[in-house]
């Protein structure tokens, strides 16, 4: 039987993770977050497709990919987490479990991030423990993905 896919989505600017605001967001970086996902995922017995982009319209389409082809999915919508009723719109399609997650904890800091527009459509969000979130986000997919099917 092929492994379950789960999909991992990068907004923008996390490209620039580790010299980005490392003070915020910490000074690991995206290819180290991707190896720490790889290793977990392999562990959990899932394939794992892990993105970035830093325009809106890219990461929809990656949304719709996973809802044709992954059995769960991990976003970090980076700001648009904050404005995107078209991101919004893509994940409420979705009927896979999806995960939000922020290496911030968007409620410790300016008001306009303390609202997520995009969090309604998530099963669950995950946030404010850096990089290490990554990892915890594969393993709480994983167990949702299990008992959708118990
Ligand atoms: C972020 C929080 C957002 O407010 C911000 O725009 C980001 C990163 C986080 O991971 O903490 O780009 O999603």
């Amino acid at each position: 039987m092929a492994e379950d896919a789960a999909h991992i989505l990068n907004g923008p600017n996390l490209n620039l993770l580790g010299a980005r605001e490392p003070a915020i967001y910490g000074t690991t970086t995206l290819a180290e977050i991707e190896a720490a996902c790889r290793e977990k995922a392999e562990s959990l017995g899932l394939s794992l497709v892990f993105r970035q982009s830093n325009s809106e319209g890219e990461l929809i389409d990656w949304v719709q990919t996973a809802r044709a082809e992954a059995a769960g999915l991990i976003i970090n919508p980076g700001a648009y987490t904050h404005t995107s009723i078209a991101l919004l719109d893509a994940l409420s399609a979705v009927d896979i479990p999806v995960i939000e997650l922020h290496l911030s904890n968007i409620h410790a800091r300016e008001t306009f991030r303390r609202h997520s527009v995009t969090a309604a459509a998530a099963s669950g969000v995950i946030m404010g423990l850096g990089a290490a979130g990554y990892p915890l986000a594969l393993d709480a997919l994983k167990r949702i993905i299990n008992k959708g099917r118990a």
